[in-house]
């Protein structure tokens, strides 16, 4: 039986999978490993199922013993490991598509909702019982009609534009690449940054980490936005500059903020929260039960596959 490593604890029936399978190294308090805790526990192991609080960074990885064969991501961003240092020490690292798009998109819209609508203030007054309902009380920003700016339109992006076309929102893009017009379903791609913000009276942040989108929305590029803009972001902090957007709500060049993730979470800029205008959540996108059973399910299997056949379908360092 192979022996894996899991960094955070899992759903119940998952880990009782995964035991099935595997000699698990579990961890029952749900402890934060620090990055030599990894190395150390991963001692004997044949791989690792890594979260995404795991930072696995090349000084990590090139000390994890040659036994480890695999870092089998339970997330589908792995922004937290340098796939490349693993591509040279021989180890694959897999993330989870697909199952965490529907959970993930409704976060996504929720945070467009949120800041919109400004329910920050909404829930606040509601508990504080400081409201009256009056004609002009707490007057937002409608979606029908608006211009909503995906950065990033791959699956989650994809679905995002799909809800929101139901809402009355009118769908622009901006990715790698533009889609075949079934992916497209009538959304205008735009072939840079710059153009997409323009046209982004709602910006929804639905790329990946990498090295090319670290803080690509910063103080130059909050500029391309039209004034009033409200930025969301359901993908990585690592992507926002936040002193930038902080500045920017300050002098209401954007109208609010929707986030759910932040640059090295859990901590998150202070600034947002003394901002009304800021909508923020845990990194909830994809914590349903049905989504984090079949994300941890699919680490699982990834694991599995790899060691049954040599390879792994959803290989991310081929
Ligand atoms: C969650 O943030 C994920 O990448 O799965």
């Amino acid at each position: 039986m192979k022996k894996i490593l899991i960094t955070r604890r899992l759903l119940k029936a998952c880990e009782e999978k995964a035991s099935k399978n595997f000699e698990t190294h579990l961890n029952d308090n749900d402890e934060l490993y620090s990055q030599s805790k990894v190395i150390e526990m991963s001692k004997g192991c044949d791989g690792i199922l890594t979260s995404l609080t795991d930072k696995m960074d090349a000084e990590t990885i090139n000390k994890l013993p040659d036994s480890i064969k695999i870092l089998s991501n339970f997330a589908v961003g792995f922004g937290n490991i340098d796939i490349e240092a693993a591509k040279k020490r021989g180890i694959v690292v897999t993330n989870t598509p697909d199952v965490l798009t529907d959970a993930t998109a409704e976060i996504g819209i929720l945070l467009i909702l949120g800041a919109c609508r400004r329910a920050a203030e909404g829930i606040q007054s509601a508990k504080d019982s400081s409201w009256k309902w009056s004609a002009d009380y707490l007057i937002g920003k409608q979606l029908t009609g608006s211009r909503l700016g995906i950065l990033g339109m791959g699956r989650i992006g994809q679905k995002i534009a799909k809800i929101a076309r139901s809402l009355g929102m009118i769908i622009h893009y901006h990715n790698r690449s533009k889609l075949n017009s079934e992916k497209e379903q009538g959304a205008t791609y735009h072939d840079n940054l710059k153009s997409l913000l323009s046209v982004s009276d709602v910006l929804s942040v639905c790329c990946p980490a990498s090295k090319e989108t670290i803080n690509l929305i910063n103080k130059e590029t909050i500029e391309y936005l039209p004034k009033g803009a409200v930025v969301t972001n359901v993908a990585r902090g690592d992507i926002v500059e936040d002193e930038a957007l902080i500045e920017a709500l300050d002098r209401r060049k954007v109208y609010a903020v929707g986030l759910d993730v932040y640059k090295g979470e859990p901590k998150l800029n202070s600034g947002y929260l003394k901002h009304k205008g800021a909508f923020i959540l845990p990194h909830l996108g994809s914590a349903t039960k049905e989504t984090r059973t079949a994300m941890a399910n699919l680490a699982i299997d990834n694991i599995e596959e790899f060691f049954s056949t040599g390879k792994c379908r959803n290989t991310v360092n081929e």
